[in-house]
């Protein structure tokens, strides 16, 4: 059937215009990411993640005051129902990480006081409890996948360094806190992304905002869009000889392959995060001494630049520095999640207070005019 295409029909929505915000802006003509009018990359040099939590859910950056209280509920926050811990423990080993957090999420749905209320104070509670909460079930996962039991919060630490702690049972060097609340930073928001706008589309049926983290979740899971942290190390252990860069990446070229941690659906000449998150990963190589996994990747860099011209995106560096830390790759979108979760909920309080259905048209391609054959005369 000869179809008739409308005009501006864009196959996965490029360049479509599907909404207004006010939480963040992204100019790839002049390399820029803005949260609430701040550069995000001046952000995650100079400020922590709970200012740059407090700034996309208030709109404003936080006083000493403001901080110290937002940063006071979200300690409190911290602490899982019991029952999510034990739903937690007896998930299969098989269960993906990213299943056992929506799994977790979905646990903490069910003990929220203000599930159904959608009024802009009852969507920050939740979204407050949301991100402090998330942590404790990512870094839950991390240890019950390797059998050990999870550790409890430290309310001493900061949101950073207590996620470390709870992961390895280890506080953290400062150094490395700071670094990987940098990575949080550069994670926190990122417009109308694919996960953020599936949470769009659930928050736009005035579904409740633990189901919508969910869906968004779901969609952060796919190695085209948060798996691709993962992915990227995965493809750098394969590799793993800087000399094998060449003919390794000659060959996934010639058989079309994406290579995971390259290239972005809006950023074509770079992906503004991504100068930082290499300066992180490089600075801690340096200081680990780490003389394989960081050239590699630069010469990785190296060789898509020159056959593809296609940069790395955000992905890639920080999937470098999560392995420098020494973290599993199984929680690399996990923690993604994590730190995007400031930004997802902001979106969904921003859907809620102006909401319309998000229910968008196709156009049909099947057959039409078939007559009913009934059941038993079907052959
Ligand atoms: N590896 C190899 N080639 C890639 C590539 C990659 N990672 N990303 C894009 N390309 C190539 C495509 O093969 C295509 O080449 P062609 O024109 O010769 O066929 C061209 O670049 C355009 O790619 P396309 O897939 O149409 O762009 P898109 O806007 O739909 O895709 C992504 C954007 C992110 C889905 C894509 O770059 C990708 O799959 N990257 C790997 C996964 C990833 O890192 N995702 C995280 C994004 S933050």
């Amino acid at each position: 059937m000869a179809v008739q295409l409308p005009d501006g029909y864009k196959p996965g929505l490029e360049g479509v215009v599907a909404g207004t915000t006010g939480i963040c802006e992204i100019d790839p003509a002049i390399d820029a990411l803005i949260y609430r009018g701040y550069a995000a990359y001046e952000l995650a040099q100079q400020a922590l993640y709970s200012e740059v939590a407090y700034l996309l859910l208030y709109g404003k950056l936080p006083t000493v005051a403001e901080l110290e209280v937002f940063r006071d509920e979200l300690t409190r926050e911290r602490v899982l129902p019991p029952f999510a811990l034990k739903v937690l423990k007896s998930l299969p080993k098989k269960t993906l990480p990213m299943t056992a957090l929506q799994i977790g999420i979905a646990c903490c749905q069910t003990y929220d006081p203000d599930v159904e209320n959608y009024s802009v104070e009852a969507n920050l509670a939740k979204a407050k409890r949301l991100i402090a909460k998330t942590p404790t079930i990512v870094a839950a996962i991390s240890r019950l996948r390797d059998g050990k039991p999870p550790i409890a919060p430290d309310p001493k630490l900061s949101h950073a360094a207590n996620f470390l702690y709870m992961v390895t049972g280890k506080e953290p060097e400062p150094v490395v806190a700071k670094a990987f609340d940098s990575t949080m930073i550069l994670y926190a928001e990122h417009g109308y992304n694919a996960s953020t706008f599936s949470a769009l589309v659930t928050s736009s049926t005035l579904s409740d905002m633990h189901s919508a983290v969910v869906s968004a979740i779901g969609t952060l899971r796919g190695s085209l869009h948060g798996g691709a942290n993962r992915g990227a190390i995965e493809v750098l252990l394969k590799i793993r000889d800087a000399k094998k860069v060449e003919s390794w990446v000659a060959k996934a070229l010639a058989k079309k392959e994406k290579i995971m941690g390259f290239g972005h659906r809006i950023y074509k000449n770079i992906d503004t995060r991504t100068p930082y998150m290499k300066v992180l990963a490089e600075e801690t190589a340096r200081r680990i001494g780490d003389t394989k996994i960081y050239p590699l990747a630069v010469k990785l860099e190296e060789a898509m630049k020159r056959e593809k011209n296609i940069p790395p995106n955000v992905d890639y560096y920080a999937a470098v520095f999560y392995y420098l830390i020494g973290l599993k790759k199984e929680i690399y979108t996990p923690i993604f999640a994590m730190a995007r979760m400031a930004g997802w909920t902001s979106h969904i309080i921003e859907q809620h207070a102006h909401n319309r259905l998000i229910r968008p048209e196709c156009v049909y391609t099947g057959p039409r005019g078939l007559s009913f054959v009934p059941l038993i005369d079907r052959k």
